[in-house]
């Protein structure tokens, strides 16, 4: 089936958790690629939906609302909004961004999960489950850790061991562990509804194995190979949770649908909901990319159910499994839904050496990104694009992004279109020159030119995406050697017919960017558009040295791209290893709590506002500082083990906490009368305890 014609086109995007910012690397993964597929065929008239949204289930939602101490409600609400904010100014086009705590979500979850039910193919067991009876709930596979059976890794996941990329269930898990609690989970007996996977294999084999060895990315296929070689197992679809959708059978309380059996029919609801939206004219969650005003309500189901349609899904290498077994299963079990043509999964994105992960405060977020560049989103696709981790994981690294920026976008692309455009000024009144006799140099231009449509068309169509921005940049790489080797500026002084043919080519090789950068650059391809006074051209119309007419009158050239200086660089190296060492620094544990004390013991010490008048280093000690402290009753020596801290010019003059009434004791020969007070942080930093404005010395803390 891979090179059928198909009538239309319904393209996925993995909906990103709520629970969190995403970084860049889930972009590089399954956004920015899908995007830039989704465009290319929007240039072609394709008729295509491209659908998304947040994926609001699952125990990921409750865990996160606990850490930030509020409800799962506000944790989707808040992070949908940044996440959806995000994908818009980075300039993802999806039809819809809906959510999967819609109304119709459930419903179309529900239904989908009868079905399977009545035709009976799911089966009901009671199961021992582990039970952490510490915090009271039946833990869910991704929390449970344990060692790998298959390759010894420590910490590998109740549902998958990340080093080997295993699915695994809990119970194969060695010395399990919750990670909630931290203590051995229990097993505790409950019942649930089952997909037999192991059912389907001969159908997955005669569907992947078979009809997709030659189109599917080999680390695809070869995942999908040896879990069915390994033989599938029954999996629980359900889940003991109280958030999520509800299990829709009759003694069912308490259980919830499994997040990966509600999540990708999440693409599924997306597509409903965009049509209902598009029909009754009442826009929400929809941002339609395309005219769809003769589409019908019930349209969604040509998109889903008609096997004229290519489903292709988006997504990061972790979600394999999912959907190109498990999802599939269920919607071919169904009997009614179609499969995905292709699943063109990435591998992960490193950053600066090491492996990107918002929670240990290595990476660089989404939202960050466009805090810091905020009229820079095509320099970010780009960058990524351009390293894109298609066949192996890749890595970003800020030098590298400048470089893309300063030696390809500006250089190159940037360099090229204001030539063009500020010579056409200067010598032409801004109008695109007549173009007269072509010397055998343009002739060369305009044939390559002609070819690089199909180029560019044949890798994005067999998702080689960062071969297909290569072509891109070559297009205007073309057009960059093309004015440096006729140098229209230095022929101006002989020969104005030349220089208006060399510039109207070079205008049209423009003009032809600003039509095929669109499915990667589409906020430069706007803005070279803009320039050029062009309308753009449908993708099968480009390739042609003939897009804009003689004489046209230019709009106005501004720079495309802007030079990246080195300190900006250097920022973000410096903020990405700070947000880490914060990070390490607040996961250590905090120092236990003392044991009780009363009052009166409380109240026996005596701790004073004190003024430090002097203070010296003590011969032969590395620790200690000797200082002579202003305490308001009197001026005393305090003997203080802070010198690895803190300089004694540094202090002199400083008020600080001082404990008064502390037993005199001779230190290294002299007489401390007290002890300063201070603040030693988890990694043993020690901080001065000051008032927070100038205070008497003697004033009492209590
Ligand atoms: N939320 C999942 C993740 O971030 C992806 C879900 S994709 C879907 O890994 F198909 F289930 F929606
Ligand atoms: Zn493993």
């Amino acid at each position: 089936m891979a090179n059928q014609e198909y009538k239309r086109y319904t393209i996925t995007s993995a909906l990103p958790y709520a629970n969190g910012p995403k970084h860049i690397g889930h972009l590089a993964g399954a956004y920015i690629p899908a995007d830039v597929y989704v465009r290319h065929l929007r240039l072609q008239d394709k008729d295509v939906v491209f659908v998304c949204g947040s994926d609001e289930h699952g125990t990921a939602i409750p865990n996160q609302a606990l850490k930030e101490n509020t409800t799962p409600q506000a944790i989707i609400d808040k992070y949908h909004q940044l996440i959806k904010e995000c994908f818009d100014k980075l300039g993802m086009s999806f039809d819809i961004y809906h959510r999967t705590s819609e109304q119709i979500h459930h419903q179309t979850s529900q239904e989908i999960f009868l079905t399977l039910y009545n035709k009976g193919l799911l089966n009901e067991e009671t199961s021992e489950q582990y039970y952490d009876d510490e915090a009271n709930v039946f833990l869910a596979d991704r929390y449970i850790i344990g060692t790998c059976p298959k390759c010894g890794h420590p910490s590998a996941y109740g549902d998958q061991c990340e080093k080997c990329g295993t699915s695994l269930s809990p119970s194969e898990l060695i010395n399990p562990k919750s990670t909630l609690t931290g203590k051995v989970p229990v097993l505790k007996s409950t019942r649930h509804w089952y997909l037999p996977l192991e059912n389907y294999e001969p159908w997955l084999r005669e569907w992947i194995l078979k009809s997709h060895e030659a189109d599917w990315k080999s680390n695809v296929y070869g995942q999908c190979k040896s879990w069915i070689d390994a033989g599938l197992q029954s999996r629980a679809m359900t889940r003991d949770l109280d958030w999520g959708i509800k299990v829709p059978l009759p003694g069912a309380e308490g259980k919830v649908l499994y997040v990966w059996f509600d999540a990708p029919i999440g693409y599924i609801s997306a597509t409903r909901a965009l049509f209902d939206e598009v029909s009754s004219g009442k826009l929400h969650y929809a941002t339609p990319q395309r005219d769809f005003s003769q589409h019908k309500k019930d349209d969604w189901k040509k998109y889903w159910q008609d096997k004229e349609t290519k489903l292709v899904h988006f997504i990061g290498k972790d979600n394999i499994v999912f959907h190109c077994i498990i999802f599939p299963i269920m919607l071919h079990a169904t009997g009614e839904y179609i499969v995905p043509d292709n699943v063109p999964a990435n591998e992960f994105m490193n950053l600066e050496g090491d492996k990107m992960s918002t929670s240990r405060g290595w990476s660089i977020e989404m939202h960050e990104y466009l805090h810091d560049f905020p009229d820079k989103p095509d320099v970010l696709r780009y960058a990524l694009l351009t390293n894109l981790p298609e066949a192996k994981d890749s890595e970003f690294t800020w030098k590298d992004f400048q470089a893309k920026n300063n030696n390809e976008l500006v250089a190159i692309f940037g360099n090229f279109v204001n030539r063009a455009l500020v010579l056409t000024q200067k010598f032409f009144d801004n109008k695109v020159p007549v173009r007269s006799a072509l010397q055998d140099i343009d002739k060369k231009v305009v044939s390559d030119l002609a070819e690089f449509p199909a180029r560019i068309s044949a890798s994005i169509e067999s998702y080689r995406f960062r071969e297909a921005t290569a072509h891109m940049m070559d297009l205007a790489r073309m057009g960059n050697k093309y004015l440096a080797e006729t140098e229209p500026w230095k022929v101006a002084k002989t020969d104005m017919d030349r220089v208006g043919t060399i510039l109207n080519l070079a205008l049209q090789i423009a003009a032809n960017l600003s039509v095929m950068v669109e499915p990667f650059l589409p906020f430069s391809a706007a803005k070279l558009k803009a320039m050029l006074n062009f309308n753009g051209v449908r993708w099968n119309e480009t390739g042609s040295a003939d897009l804009l007419p003689e004489r046209l009158e230019l709009g106005h050239a501004s720079l495309l791209f802007e030079k990246i200086e080195d300190d900006v660089i250097e920022a973000q190296i410096k903020k990405l290893h700070d947000t880490k060492t914060k990070m390490e620094l607040e996961k250590q544990p905090v120092t236990p709590a003392k044991a009780e004390i009363s009052f009166d013991e409380f109240s026996k010490m005596d701790i004073r506002i004190g003024k430090i008048l002097k203070a010296e280093r003590v011969e032969k000690s590395k620790k200690l500082l000797k200082l002579q402290v202003d305490t308001g009753i009197d001026v005393r020596t305090v003997m203080s083990g802070i010198a690895e801290h803190f300089a004694p010019e540094d202090i002199i003059g400083k008020q600080v906490t001082i404990l008064v009434n502390l037993a005199p004791r001779k230190i290294m020969g002299v007489e401390s009368q007290g002890m300063i007070l201070m603040a030693s942080d988890k990694d043993g930093t020690l901080r001065m305890l000051n008032p927070s404005a100038d205070t008497s010395p003697g004033s009492v803390i209590s």
